[in-house]
C-alpha cells in the first residue's frame, strides 16, 4: 500500500462509515435560479456532483449507494425538463458507465420500468447485465422510482403467489412482503440524505427507511461533495441507532 492508500485507509477506519448510504438529490433549480441559469444548467451540474459522489462513496468504504434520480411524481413537471432529465440519464449511462464498470462499481436499478421509453429501458438493462459481477459499491439507481407504488407493486406479485396457491395468506408477514419490494437483496439505509433544506422524504424507500437515520443539509444538490458526504457520515455517527430496543448501537 502507498503512503496515501495508507493514510486514506486510516482515515475511513476512524470515520466508520455506514453500509449504506441513500440520498434525495434535492435544488438543482434553485441553485440554477440562485445564479440567474436555466434550471436545465442545474441538472448538469447535479450530474456533476453525482459523479463526484460516487467516487467519494468508493474511497470512503461505502457499499451501497442509492440516489433518487426520477421519482414517479416527477412526470408533472413541463415535458421540456422532463426530455432533459431523460437525456442525462442516457448520457450518463453511455458516458459513464465503462469507468463505473471499470472501478468496480456494480449497478441496480429500482421504480417501475414498463412506462420509460424503450431505449432506456435497454440502456438501464444493461447498466445492470454488464455490472452484475462487480462488488465494490453498488449503485443503486431509483429512477421512475415511488416508494407507494414500489410497495403497491410487492403486495401485487404477494397477491398474485397468493391467489396461485404457492403462499398462505398466514404466511404474509412484515419481512414477506419486504421479499416482494424490487430490489429485495439490498440492506436497508443507514443514512438517507437529503440536500437543499427540505426535510422530508417524499415517497422515497418508506419501507425501507424504517430505522434510518436522516440527515439535512442546507446546501443545494450541484455543490454537494466529498467534503459534504463525510460531514453527512459524522452527523449520523453522533446518533445512536436503537432499533426500537434499549441497546444502544453506534452508527458504525
Ligand atoms: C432535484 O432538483 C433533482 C431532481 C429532479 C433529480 C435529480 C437529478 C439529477 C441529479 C440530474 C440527473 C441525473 C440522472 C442520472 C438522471 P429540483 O429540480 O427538484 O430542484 P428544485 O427543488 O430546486 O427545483
Amino acid at each position: 500500500m502507498s503512503k496515501s492508500e495508507l493514510l486514506r485507509a486510516a482515515h475511513i477506519d476512524a470515520i466508520a462509515v455506514p453500509r449504506h448510504v441513500a440520498i434525495i438529490m434535492d435544488g438543482n433549480g434553485r441553485w440554477a435560479a440562485a445564479r440567474g441559469l436555466p434550471r436545465a444548467e442545474g441538472h448538469r451540474r447535479g450530474v456533476e456532483a453525482l459523479r463526484r459522489t460516487v467516487r467519494a462513496a468508493g474511497d470512503l468504504g461505502i457499499q451501497f449507494l442509492t440516489i433518487f434520480s426520477f421519482s414517479a411524481e416527477n412526470w408533472s413537471r413541463p415535458s421540456t425538463e422532463i426530455r432533459e432529465l431523460m437525456m442525462l440519464l442516457r448520457r450518463f449511462v453511455r458516458h459513464d458507465l465503462a469507468e463505473l464498470h471499470s472501478n468496480g462499481v456494480r449497478v441496480r436499478v429500482i421504480g417501475e420500468r414498463e412506462n420509460l421509453a424503450d431505449d432506456i429501458r435497454r440502456l438501464l438493462d444493461e447498466a445492470e447485465q454488464l455490472t452484475k459481477n462487480n462488488d465494490k459499491l453498488v449503485l443503486v439507481v431509483a429512477f421512475n422510482y415511488g416508494a407507494r407504488q414500489e410497495i403497491a407493486r410487492a403486495a401485487q406479485r404477494l397477491a398474485a403467489a397468493v391467489s396461485a396457491g404457492d403462499l398462505a395468506v398466514s404466511a404474509v408477514t412484515a419481512d414477506k412482503l419486504a421479499s416482494y419490494l424490487d430490489a429485495p437483496d439490498l440492506p436497508d439505509p443507514d443514512l438517507i440524505i437529503r440536500t437543499s433544506g427540505e426535510q422530508r422524504l417524499s415517497n422515497f424507500l418508506l419501507w425501507q427507511a424504517a430505522y434510518s437515520e436522516l440527515v439535512f443539509v442546507p446546501i443545494y444538490w450541484p455543490d454537494f461533495d466529498h467534503a459534504t458526504l463525510e460531514s453527512a457520515i459524522t452527523e449520523y455517527r453522533r446518533r445512536e441507532r436503537r432499533f426500537g430496543g434499549l441497546v444502544a448501537r453506534t452508527g458504525s
